[in-house]
């Protein structure tokens, strides 16, 4: 097509740098390339049996031919009402939840219902790609806030240093994708209050909220008051938790005049989420969780191996430990110039094709310095390519 006829809007979007690499990452690995593929935002685990199992139960029986409610079966919204009460002991009424495909559709849902042309949201760096292509895919500004808090969170002097009176919403995403920083509670308090008193807009991302590693205790936005609550969006799925990524399966739960937004917009765009994904939402929702905690334990104990291993790679900067989600992002930027590059790109590109090792730059999470190694890999696999990229160091930062 020409490129003329594509909208102005459209024309200012980048692609996905995450699902950009993967795609170069799987066009090696089908010419049979041997990459270690560290770059995916995936568990590497299949979805548990008993999720399969449900989801098959629910195609034989005949359920799963037909169109549901725009915003999700009446028995999903209720097996994520009591999933969220069982975690957080906060109750959400059916009007106040809407499922969706991928908690990515609802966030872009989210940023069509409440923004206006020149709207502002605020994104602490670094962010998960996505979040700044779709403010401006509805119209919107992103506003990028530098954290001065404690391991890389924002403090509400950040934010105030930004906000103008254009703003309207803030993203908070913890655990963090890119970091595997947790917000605590005071923290989250404060942040709440300060978004409260400003009439911003608070969309919690929680969707790493069941990957919290080494005894870490997480806090939900939605537990703190009532205030904060009813200015909260609290979005969350099941992609990270039950290895559901392929099944699109996200939700959002909080003010009820939104969220039927969010289902007028959804029904004219995917209309409902995919059937047999609901069915088997219900059964990851309503079953026993030992599953999604035995893959929890192994996301804990790679995180245990591998981050003192990147943290001592030459040139690396990684002070502090993960808490949560399956990310290490360390400052590579000594090695990246030792190793005589210009760009971490050219790094990443090069780690890549030379190496053989896939990970994302960290200009698309708003940190150029940066990059984002995924640890959804077997210890394996996470051995050799840290073996991997040692050398690619050593021959690189000392060429003679
Ligand atoms: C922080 C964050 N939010 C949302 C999503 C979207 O997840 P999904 O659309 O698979 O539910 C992701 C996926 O990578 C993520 O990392």
């Amino acid at each position: 097509m020409d490129k003329m006829a594509l909208s102005k809007k459209v024309m200012r979007v980048q692609p996905s740098a995450t699902l950009a690499m993967a795609a170069k990452t799987k066009a090696m690995l089908a010419k049979g390339a041997d990459v270690i593929n560290l770059s995916l935002g995936e568990p590497d685990f299949t979805t548990p049996t008993a999720i399969e199992s449900a989801a098959i139960d629910a195609i034989r029986s005949g359920k799963t031919s037909f169109y549901t409610p725009a915003g999700g079966l009446p028995e999903l919204k209720q097996a994520i009402a009591q999933r969220v009460a069982a975690d957080t002991g906060v109750k959400y009424q059916a009007k106040q939840i809407i499922a969706t495909t991928g908690a990515k559709f609802a966030l872009y849902l989210i940023f069509q219902v409440i923004l206006n042309a020149g709207d502002e949201v605020l994104l602490p760096a670094p962010f998960w790609v996505s979040y700044a292509e779709q403010v401006k895919l509805a119209g919107g500004r992103p506003l990028l806030v530098h954290p001065t808090g404690e391991n890389g969170k924002v403090t509400v002097a950040d934010l105030e240093m930004v906000r103008t009176p254009q703003t309207q919403a803030l993203v908070i995403n913890s655990p963090q994708n890119p970091t595997g920083a947790i917000y605590t509670a005071s923290e989250l308090t404060a942040l709440g209050h300060w978004a409260a008193s400003h009439d911003i807009l608070l969309i919690a991302d929680e969707i790493y909220s069941h990957l919290v590693y080494n005894g870490n205790q997480f806090t939900s936005v939605i537990q703190l008051d009532q205030t904060i609550r009813d200015n909260t969006l609290l979005v969350s799925g099941l992609s990270k938790t039950y290895a559901m990524t392929g099944w699109r399966l996200g939700y959002v739960l909080g003010n009820a005049g939104i969220i039927q937004a969010m289902t007028t917009v959804a029904s004219h765009a995917t209309g409902n989420p995919t059937a047999v994904s609901q069915y088997a939402a219900i059964a990851a929702l309503n079953g026993d969780q030992s599953a999604a905690e035995a893959m929890r334990l192994s996301f804990e104990q790679r995180l245990n191996y591998l981050f003192p291993k990147i943290q001592s790679l030459s040139g690396f900067e990684l002070p502090t430990k993960p808490q949560g989600a399956f990310y290490l992002f360390p400052n590579v930027k000594r090695a990246v110039v030792r190793c005589g590059y210009t760009t971490t790109e050219d790094f990443v590109t090069d780690l890549l094709t030379q190496a053989y090792v896939a990970v994302v730059p960290g200009r698309a999470f708003g940190q150029p310095d940066y990059i984002r190694i995924s640890y959804a890999a077997s210890e394996t696999q996470l051995a050799e390519a840290y073996q991997r990229m040692a050398e690619f160091l050593r021959t690189k930062g000392n060429p003679d």
